[in-house]
């Protein structure tokens, strides 16, 4: 081809399966459905190495990293894990790095719906974080580059509690009278991507904290928590009801969690 190409941000879109073909997944997760990697006109694949050359910081320790299995593996160019996010990369290196000729993942989450497409649901429910009007991108929660995803300090997603507090610092404490399920992380109440429910809780009413606190019942019908019959309590709202447990994710004032 010798028309001139000159790039500009729309080259750069999404869902051309032509060039796709050319290339086979191999993949850990088969009953993943795979849609094209981002689109970018008149660029090819080069694989993982040449991207080596200049962004060392970012393959230094993609070995470890869960999408480093996710390959297109082609036996010319070796593994192209990068491109599968970034698009084709051949452009982009021979400009000698230019932002019009690849895909950054944290503007648009497209990249990532093309292989999580259940993600975009999650985020389109009533209570959610803004990913799909651009006030977040996944690369705040998640780091792609290295280990099992995790931003922040904790081992696991689930208990990477400084992923959120970065942001959400009034929930960080330290608290006098401390709450011990912030210890299994937030998501053990809270669906980071969404919820039909309010705060992005994972259940609505009083099963959310029954799901750790339902103590064996001596007498059938009682409902048992912090050795006290709740019963009557619970038809008087939410646990974390005003005069209840308010103070859900920590409190100065009452070991009884509230303000
Ligand atoms: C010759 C050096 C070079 C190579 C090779 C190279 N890059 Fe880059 N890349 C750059 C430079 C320089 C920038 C910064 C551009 C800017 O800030 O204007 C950049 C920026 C980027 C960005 C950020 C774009 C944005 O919108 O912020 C991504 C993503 C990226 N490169 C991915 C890759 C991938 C994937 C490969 C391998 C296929 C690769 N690069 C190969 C030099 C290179
Ligand atoms: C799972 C998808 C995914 C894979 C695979 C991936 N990246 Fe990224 N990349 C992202 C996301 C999301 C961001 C934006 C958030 C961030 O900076 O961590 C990003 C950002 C970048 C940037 C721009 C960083 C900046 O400072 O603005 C570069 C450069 C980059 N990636 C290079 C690479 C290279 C090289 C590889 C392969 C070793 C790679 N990426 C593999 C998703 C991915
Ligand atoms: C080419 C397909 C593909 C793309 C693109 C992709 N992923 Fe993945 N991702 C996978 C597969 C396959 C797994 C393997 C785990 C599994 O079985 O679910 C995975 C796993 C994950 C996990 C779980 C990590 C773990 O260690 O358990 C997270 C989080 C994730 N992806 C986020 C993202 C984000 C954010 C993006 C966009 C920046 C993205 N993915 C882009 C295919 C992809
Ligand atoms: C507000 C923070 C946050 C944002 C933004 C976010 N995630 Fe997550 N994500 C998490 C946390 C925390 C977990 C671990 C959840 C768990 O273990 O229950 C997770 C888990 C995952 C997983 C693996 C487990 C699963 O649910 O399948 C995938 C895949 C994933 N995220 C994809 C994405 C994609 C794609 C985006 C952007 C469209 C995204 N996430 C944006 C916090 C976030
Ligand atoms: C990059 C900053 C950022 C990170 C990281 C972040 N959040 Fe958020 N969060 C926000 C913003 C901004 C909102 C307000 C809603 C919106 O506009 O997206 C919000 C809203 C919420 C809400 C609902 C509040 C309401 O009033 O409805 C909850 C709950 C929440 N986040 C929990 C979490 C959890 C749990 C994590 C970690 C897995 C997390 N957030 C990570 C920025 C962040
Ligand atoms: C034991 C369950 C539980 C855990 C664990 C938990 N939360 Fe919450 N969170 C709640 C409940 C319940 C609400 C709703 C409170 C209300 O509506 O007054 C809430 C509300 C929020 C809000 C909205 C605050 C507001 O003023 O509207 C944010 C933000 C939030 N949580 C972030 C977090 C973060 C970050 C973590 C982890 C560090 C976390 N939560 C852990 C139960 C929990
Ligand atoms: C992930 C498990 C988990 C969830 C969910 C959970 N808690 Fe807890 N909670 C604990 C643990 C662990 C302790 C500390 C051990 C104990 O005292 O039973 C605790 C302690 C408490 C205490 C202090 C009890 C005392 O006497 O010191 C109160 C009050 C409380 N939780 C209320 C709630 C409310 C209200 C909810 C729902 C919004 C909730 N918890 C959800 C695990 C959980």
């Amino acid at each position: 081809m010798t028309i001139r190409h000159r790039p500009t941000k729309n080259t750069v879109i999404f869902g051309a399966a032509a060039a796709w073909g050319l290339l086979l997944i191999s993949c850990v997760a088969v009953n993943r459905t795979m849609l094209a990697p981002p689109f970018i006109a008149g660029a090819t694949f080069v694989g993982n190495k040449e991207c080596m050359e200049c962004h060392e910081e970012k393959t230094g320790h993609f070995g470890s990293a869960t999408h480093a299995k996710v390959t297109l593996a082609d036996a010319k160019l070796g593994s192209t894990g990068c491109e599968a996010c970034h698009g084709a990369g051949s452009l982009h290196v021979k400009a000698g790095g230019t932002k019009t000729t690849i895909v950054n993942p944290m503007k648009s989450p497209d990249t990532c719906f093309q292989c999580h497409l259940e993600k975009r649901g999650e985020f389109s429910l009533a209570n959610s974080h803004g990913v799909l009007t651009g006030k977040m991108g996944c690369g705040d929660c998640h780091n792609p580059h290295e280990g099992n995803m995790v931003r922040g300090k904790g081992a696991s997603m689930e208990s990477a509690n400084e992923t959120c507090t970065t942001c959400h610092t009034a929930q960080k404490g330290p608290f006098t009278f401390k709450h011990n399920a912030m210890k299994e992380g937030c998501v053990s109440c809270h669906n980071p991507h969404g919820s039909v429910n309010q705060k992005m809780l994972v259940a609505r009413d009083a099963n959310l904290c029954l799901s750790c606190h339902l103590e064996t019942a001596t007498r059938s019908g009682i409902i048992l928590a912090g050795g006290e019959d709740h019963r009557t309590r619970i038809q008087g709202g939410t646990c974390w009801s005003a005069g209840c447990h308010e103070a859900i994710h920590g409190s100065h004032a009452s070991p009884a969690l509230r303000y």
